[in-house]
């Protein structure tokens, strides 16, 4: 049985609270557009609903909003360019990402709209500590734009999931999961908005708990426990 157990807050003694604080659990986190996940995350951070730090964020694109959003917050943040593929890192690239989370001593890699599929390799440089967001219920309408796939089947509940990441596309063991009830109006825009919304509950929720050790993965099964009675 594979689990996560890495720490958790709440301890009365002292020594082991100071422990605690000199072994803040570590984000790095991975995105290539506008950064509003990552913004949610800081923000549960800083309003002390995550205990961990965001060591640092790469961007695969220059201009990334992310990147602004987290030198704006005196987050440590690097573009690295992807290298000649469209879809992935390129050989060298990946080298270069996964040395710069090692480097920043990482404990969860969280991706928070990194447009590029991970290859073995990065996987294997952090098992079991990669998460995803994606915009709908999976395994319902994996891939690009699930708002859109979900509003063209015409579901009327669709929503955001948290998941590990695995060699397949968003496929991984699912963490947790929110839903959204598609409107009669909903056009492909105002839908998304809502999922986003609910991004930006459900992606500082699953952090915290990984952050605790209160998630552990059994096979396809994440289950949540309490630390407390583990
Ligand atoms: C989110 O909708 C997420 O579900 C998907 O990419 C988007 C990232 O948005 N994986 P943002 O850059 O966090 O605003």
């Amino acid at each position: 049985m594979k689990r996560f157990c890495f720490f958790s807050l709440g301890h009365a003694d002292t020594s082991r609270n100071l422990k605690v604080m000199n072994q803040t659990f570590r984000l790095g986190v991975l995105g290539s557009g506008k950064g509003s996940n990552f913004v949610a995350i800081a923000d549960a951070i800083a309003a002390g609903q995550v205990p961990a730090q965001i060591a640092l964020v790469i961007s695969d694109v220059p201009d990334a909003g992310i990147l602004h959003h987290a030198r704006n917050r005196n987050i440590p943040a690097l573009y690295i360019p992807p290298g000649r593929f469209r879809t992935k890192l390129d050989d060298e690239a990946e080298q270069r990402y996964i040395a710069a989370l090692k480097e920043a001593r990482v404990d969860l890699v969280v991706l928070a709209g990194f447009m590029r599929i991970l290859k073995q390799r990065f996987l294997d440089a952090f098992p079991n500590r990669i998460v995803n967001i994606h915009p709908s219920l999976l395994p319902a309408f994996p891939g690009l734009e699930a708002w859109k796939q979900a509003l063209q089947y015409g579901v009327k509940i669709t929503g955001c999931t948290v998941h590990f990441v695995d060699a397949g596309v968003d496929s991984g063991p699912i963490i947790d999961q929110e839903a959204v009830r598609v409107y009669e109006d909903d056009t492909p825009e105002t839908l998304h908005k809502r999922i986003q919304e609910a991004e930006h509950r459900l992606y500082p929720r699953c952090i915290a708990a990984i952050a605790t050790g209160q998630v552990v993965i059994q096979g396809r099964r994440v289950r949540w426990v309490n630390p407390q009675t583990q």
